[in-house]
């Protein structure tokens, strides 16, 4: 009960300075959260964090406090949580704070629940997030170099800090709030070490009014602290799956003990993420790995120490916000965000949930006791729905703009999607085609709506398509943004579509209409019924179907036999579907069903052996060995 009841009762009093030097000689009195060099205080008493991962964007509103629940349920007293900045200001100066955006009301719930909040709200959070949360606008700022003391940047990023700070300021411990620390940038140190900027950056949170301790997180290595801590910052490792003694002592060996406080191992990691294509099944914790969680956790609390799970639950890059790495190739995040966590993507508790939960348990005491599961969602299964083909992707295009050369997609304005180039041909020509730097990502290749090949930066480059025109033949390059990059050293340049200059044979191609296709509102294509009977060429298509339910509830739908694309449920952006797996069926949450009709909406960019989808209540995984298309490779 004692867990349960300090949470409950406290009692959060403004307090402004939070330093680990102003910490040590301010007055506890009227605290609500510091530290000193060996523990977090709470009101003036040593408080443990145990926290998980869990990011509200990419967890349905409705479900929010269900997630919170079960946080507390395992044991949890706090929740670490990721802004994505790119949901928030789509277009420059434009916020939404509207449902998953509505991050204030997530965390009002999660002081509710009786949980505290880790901010990591970057600007950059890395997260397996397109881009690390930056919004694709910033690409065509001019002069814009991200993570770095660059003007451009620092400004756009202040506008960020400065609006978050309207919503979340009165959520801060000090003003009463759940919000009891605040990470500046993230991992810097494995990225770079340029201090001017992540001192910037943390004066910006002190003067925007985040007078909570701020952190940072960088990997348990002497090189990624040196890049990434921030004097008078507090300095927190992350990692350490098997060794966080290890970890621990890297953070503790460091020489600028400013930035020095308790130990927090600010992303234990419970499993892995899983990429499409990967040569790993799904990511799973095995038994041993199960038994190295448990004596881990139990080591850092014994340690008087504080861990944050990543994740204690994914959930979901529903629509386009799957990031990507970039390894020899790129390798595009699913749109699963699973992670093998206790609380599966669909927010239901797995045997890892129960290991942690024991631990946890075991270093409270009996006399500790957690609130109970809240009740589950059902889970619905759908009988099989007949698919329509409804319109043909190159019958069905919106109003290009004209250009003489090619141009990337955020130049036109558009952040996700895909986007089209056609040009007509002026003369005969039999050659390779060349599309400028490197695919981005994914470029199908038609001729008078034939498929002729197709680039994709998911497989070995150099990729070689040949292409044999004569005058007046119609080439068509659609490009499809598989996620923009979110770690490492290309994270400079995000330019989706086509950098550079199309040639053939050569021959730079000019004259382009290009069309914008972020496919935010795909009712517009399969309102027009009938378009698709015309099935010249191998155009994408648009099929539509419906069913009923007699009740809702959670259910993954199934694309078993579908190639490649996306799905829509009454609008809402399921995300893609790859053949090539790990997974296999896309999470379709129950609150964003109806009783009765249902619309399901499938763009197909290749072919498919089904007309139809059905929704299960056990969803599988497996890789497919064979790449969906074959890819002429050159050595
Ligand atoms: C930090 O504060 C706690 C609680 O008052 C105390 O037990 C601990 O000794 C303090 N640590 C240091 C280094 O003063
Ligand atoms: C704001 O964001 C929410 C959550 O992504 C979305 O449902 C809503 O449509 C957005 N509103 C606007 C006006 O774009
Ligand atoms: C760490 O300390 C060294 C030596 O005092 C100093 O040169 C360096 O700038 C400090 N780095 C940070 C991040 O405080
Ligand atoms: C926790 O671990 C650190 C690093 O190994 C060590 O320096 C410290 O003494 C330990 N604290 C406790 C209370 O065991
Ligand atoms: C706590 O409860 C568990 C499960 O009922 C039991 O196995 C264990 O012996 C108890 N521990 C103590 C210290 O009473
Ligand atoms: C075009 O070039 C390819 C590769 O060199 C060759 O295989 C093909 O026969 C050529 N086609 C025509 C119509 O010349
Ligand atoms: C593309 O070609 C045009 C015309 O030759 C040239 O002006 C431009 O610099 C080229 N762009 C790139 C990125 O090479
Ligand atoms: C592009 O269009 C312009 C204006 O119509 C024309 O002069 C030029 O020859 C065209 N370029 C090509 C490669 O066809
Ligand atoms: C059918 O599609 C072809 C190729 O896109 C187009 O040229 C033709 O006009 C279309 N026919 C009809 C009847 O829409
Ligand atoms: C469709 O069937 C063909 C022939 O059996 C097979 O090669 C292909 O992989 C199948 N495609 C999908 C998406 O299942």
């Amino acid at each position: 009960m004692k867990f349960i009841s300090v949470l409950a009762t406290s009692t959060a009093i403004v307090f402004a300075a939070f330093d680990i030097v102003n910490a040590a000689a301010a007055s506890y009195s009227s605290s609500s959260f510091t530290y000193n060099a060996t523990d977090f205080l709470l009101d003036g008493k040593p408080f443990q964090m145990f926290a998980g991962q869990m990011d509200p964007q990419r967890i349905p509103h409705q479900y929010w406090r269900d997630r919170l629940q079960k946080a507390r349920a395992m044991g949890l007293n706090s929740i670490s949580s990721y802004i994505f900045w790119d949901q928030l200001e789509t277009t420059k100066g434009i916020w939404n704070f509207t449902g998953e955006n509505n991050v204030a009301q997530y965390f009002k719930i999660a002081q509710e629940e009786g949980l505290k909040i880790l901010l990591r709200p970057g600007s950059y959070i890395c997260g397996e997030h397109a881009w690390g949360g930056f919004p694709p606008w910033l690409m065509e700022e001019p002069g814009m170099v991200v993570r770095s003391y660059n003007k451009p940047f620092l400004a756009a990023t202040k506008a960020y800090i400065t609006r978050l700070a309207q919503e979340l300021k009165p959520l801060l411990a000090s003003n009463g709030g759940p919000i009891v620390l605040v990470q500046v940038e993230n991992e810097y140190g494995s990225y770079s070490d340029d201090h001017q900027y992540t001192e910037a950056l943390r004066d910006m949170w002190k003067a925007a009014g985040f007078n909570v301790p701020l952190y940072t997180n960088d990997g348990a290595g002497q090189s990624y602290l040196d890049g990434g801590v921030i004097p008078n910052v507090l300095a927190e490792v992350d990692g350490g799956g098997g060794d966080p003694q290890a970890a621990f002592a890297q953070r503790n060996k460091y020489t600028n003990k400013s930035s020095l406080g308790p130990l927090l191992d600010g992303e234990y990691y419970t499993t892995w993420l899983d990429l499409w294509g990967s040569d790993s099944p799904h990511q799973v914790t095995s038994a041993s790995g199960a038994k190295t969680v448990m004596s881990d956790l139990a080591w850092i609390m014994n340690n008087k120490s504080s861990f944050s799970l990543y994740m204690f639950h994914g959930g979901t890059n529903f629509g386009f916000q799957a990031g990507a790495d970039w390894s020899t190739v790129l390798t595009p995040v699913t749109t699963s965000y699973d992670y093998g966590a206790p609380l599966d993507e669909s927010g239901r508790p797995n045997k890892l949930f129960y290991d942690i939960q024991k631990t946890i348990q075991a270093y409270m005491g009996n006399s500790t006791v957690f609130p109970s599961l809240p009740k589950e969602t059902p889970m619905v299964a759908i009988p099989s729905v007949k698919m329509t083909p409804m319109a043909s992707l190159f019958n069905s295009l919106p109003q290009p703009v004209k250009r003489k050369q090619v141009v990337n997609m955020e130049a036109l304005g558009q952040a996700d999607g895909y986007i089209l180039y056609r040009t007509i041909s002026s003369k005969t020509t039999n050659g390779t085609l060349d599309l400028g730097d490197y695919p981005r990502d994914r470029v199908l290749v038609y001729v008078n709506g034939k498929r002729q090949g197709l680039f994709d930066a998911t497989y070995p480059l150099p990729q070689i398509v040949n292409v044999n025109v004569k005058p007046n033949d119609v080439l068509d390059l659609l490009v499809e943004n598989q996620g923009r990059i979110n770690y490492g050293p290309r994270i400079p340049d995000q330019r989706k579509g086509i950098v550079g200059n199309v040639t053939l044979d050569g021959n730079i191609l000019e004259n382009w209409s290009i069309y914008s296709l972020p496919l935010s509102n795909p009712s517009e294509f399969v309102s027009s019924k009938g378009k698709a009977s015309n099935t010249t060429g191998d155009s994408p298509i648009f099929y539509q179907g419906h069913f009923n339910l007699k009740a809702v509830g959670d259910t993954f739908l199934d694309t078993k036999g579908w190639t490649k694309g996306v799905v829509w449920v009454n609008g809402y952006n399921l995300g893609r579907y790859w053949m090539i797996g790990p997974q296999q069926q896309l999470y379709l949450p129950g609150c964003w069903l109806h009783k009765g009709q249902n619309e399901i909406i499938i763009f197909e960019l290749e072919n498919t052996n089904s007309t139809t989808v059905t929704g299960v209540t056990t969803r599988t995984w497996g890789n497919n060995a064979n790449p969906d298309v074959p890819i002429t490779k050159s050595s």
